[in-house]
């Protein structure tokens, strides 16, 4: 397997205070091609941090790299997805948010142009649905269009900042298991943060832990066969890995 993304000794300090500290402390990580990694971790230990740095939107110290470039800016190779439900244009139709980076991009050819947003729309099981404006949408829709408009610029990496920490369970589990097909049609590598365990193994090839100091603490394989669920054999052992390392965390800071 070859590595599409290599972070080495990765050290990020806002420099917002004279008494700042370093959120981040001398990350090292290599990341494969076609990987699905979660990343699991307190909140406030710099999960956030890490992927704006991979997706360029933060300067740091150490080397991030992308099939052996260093990243220094956003760039199409690397697709960033958020929380927020509000990262489509509003006055724009679904097709038309699609197609928008892409054109900024230089896809000029209006039946490509087409072609590329209703093949993404079925991906994320949007079919037909292009010409509705965001208000239009459920919070799911709207974070599975925002899927569809990643995946439509055939980005390297696909970062995933809680995209459905914000939506209902059952709503959740259907995009866990939609996000799981895509990655089974689709040539992509995912890093997707989360603070919730099961999400993590359901959808994790390989599960990285974060402690509350910035480092990377648990970085295992996921060996639960799929589809997982909490009766899946070798569940409740990797349940406990991760679940005994947040509460260690919590009585650090206490
Ligand atoms: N732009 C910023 N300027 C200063 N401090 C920040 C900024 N963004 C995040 N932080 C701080 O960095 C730490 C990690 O934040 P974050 O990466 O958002 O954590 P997580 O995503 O794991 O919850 C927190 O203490 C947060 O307050
Ligand atoms: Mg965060």
């Amino acid at each position: 397997m070859s590595a599409v993304l290599e972070v080495k000794g990765l050290t990020k300090n806002y420099q917002d205070t004279p008494d700042s500290r370093d959120i981040l402390k001398d990350i090292s990580l290599t990341v494969n091609h076609g990987e699905f990694i979660c990343i699991l971790g307190p909140s406030g230990c710099g999960k956030t941090t890490l992927i704006r740095c991979i997706a360029g939107f933060e300067d740091y110290e150490g080397e991030v790299l992308v099939e052996g470039k260093r990243v220094k800016r956003p760039d199409i190779d690397r697709m960033m997805i958020f929380q927020d439900f509000n990262q489509l244009f509003p006055w724009k139709t679904v097709k038309k948010n699609i197609q928008y980076p892409l054109k900024v991009n230089g896809v000029k050819d209006k039946d490509e142009l087409e072609r590329i947003a209703e093949e993404n729309l079925k991906l994320v099981g949007l079919e037909g649905k292009g010409d509705l404006y965001p208000h239009q949408l459920s919070g799911g829709m709207k974070q599975r269009v925002a899927i569809a408009k990643g995946l439509a610029l055939k980005p390297k990496i696909i970062l995933m900042d809680e995209p459905f920490a914000s939506l209902d369970a059952m709503t959740r589990s259907k995009l866990q298991n939609r996000l799981l097909d895509i990655k089974e049609k689709e040539d992509i590598t995912v890093i997707f943060i989360t603070h919730n365990i099961q999400e993590a193994l359901v959808l994790g090839d390989r599960i990285l832990f974060m402690s509350k100091q910035g480092k990377i603490k648990i970085d295992t394989q996921n060996t639960i066969a799929r589809p997982v669920s909490p009766v899946s054999e070798g569940y409740g052992e990797m349940w406990k890995l991760f679940h005994d390392a947040l509460w260690g965390e919590d009585e650090d800071t206490k």
